[in-house]
């Protein structure tokens, strides 16, 4: 059988399906290991099957066992793995794409809704019954027949630009390329990032983390939106300049933002949790057991179609 190490733990009908066609060695207490502990379980591995949250950095990947022919990412994202360092080891990496995309895309609603309607306000003065109905009581922001920006048309930016549909907004997005007709569904394409950023009353990030996405939303950025925009973060924390963001939270330039995601997470910057006009989660986005069992399943799928059945697994991503 061949060897696999799982970095952190897994649903326990994805162990018990993985434990049997690998020999594995699992983290079932889920303990986040170290570099050296990393390095040193993985030793004559097969594989290894990963999470967002273990970076597998240049150096890491220069210094694998030779044994570790494949990184299988629990995740749509691979920013936590060094791509160029695997190409120069020849090691192939996989993602979890497709099986995310609905509870990611319900996360995204969730932050517009939960942003614009000051559903952080109104929890804390509910809990607190500290409290009185009147007419102009924590008024929000309604999305219907907004715009809505999507940054980042991808499956899960579409499944969003479907959703928001239902709540007839107006859909502009920016992406690499632009979609076809069957898949843009009369959406408004932005070849420039500033003409989707100017016709954004309510945006929604769901681009992939990456060098090039890096601080898309800054202090320059921040000014092309319409005055009071909602926004909404399930991407990655590091599309947005934190400091430029909170500026433009307090002086109304943004009137609410929705996050799940953050720099550095799980820290998350002290002065956003000084602001009333934050709705946070702590990275939900794909969080329910369909959602979570699908993506184990299909992470060890693709450690199956490449070691076991010597086919290409469909994930591929380098
Ligand atoms: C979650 O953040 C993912 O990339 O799957």
């Amino acid at each position: 059988m061949k060897k696999i190490l799982v970095t952190r733990k897994l649903i326990k009908e994805n162990s018990i399906r993985i434990k049997k066609i690998f020999d594995v060695r699992l983290n079932d207490d889920d303990r986040l290991f170290s570099s050296e502990e990393l390095l040193r379980d993985s030793k004559g591995c097969d594989g290894i099957l990963t999470f967002t949250t273990t970076s597998l950095n240049k150096e890491l990947i220069m210094s694998l066992s030779n044994s570790v022919k494949i990184i299988s990412n629990y995740a749509v994202g691979f920013g936590n793995i060094d791509i160029d360092a695997a190409n120069k080891r020849g090691i192939i990496i996989t993602n979890t794409p497709d099986v995310l995309t609905d509870a990611t895309a319900d996360i995204s609603i969730l932050l517009l809704l939960g942003a614009s309607r000051r559903a952080f306000e109104g929890r804390k003065a509910a809990e607190t019954q500290n409290w009185k109905w009147s007419s102009d009581y924590l008024i929000g922001k309604q999305m219907t027949g907004k715009k809505l920006g999507i940054l980042g048309m991808g499956r899960i930016g579409r499944a969003v630009a479907k959703r928001a549909r239902g709540f007839d907004m107006e859909i502009h997005y920016h992406n690499r390329t632009r979609l076809s007709p069957d898949l843009e569904h009369r959406a408004i394409y932005h070849e420039d990032i500033n003409d989707l950023f100017k016709n954004s009353e309510f945006l929604s990030i769901n681009c992939p983390g990456s060098k090039s996405t890096e601080n898309l939303i800054n202090e320059k950025t921040l000014k092309k939106f319409p005055d009071g925009v909602v926004i909404a973060n399930a991407a990655r924390g590091e599309v947005i300049d934190d400091e430029a963001m909170i500026k433009a939270m307090k002086n109304g330039k943004v009137f609410a933002l929705g996050l799940d995601v953050y720099r550095g997470e799980p820290k998350i910057n002290e002065k956003y949790l000084e602001l009333n006009n934050l709705f946070l989660l702590p990275h939900l986005g794909s969080a329910t057991i369909k959602t979570r069992l699908s993506m184990g399943n299909r992470a060890i799928d693709n450690l199956d179609n490449f070691l076991n059945k010597n086919i290409n697994p469909m994930d591929r991503v380098n």
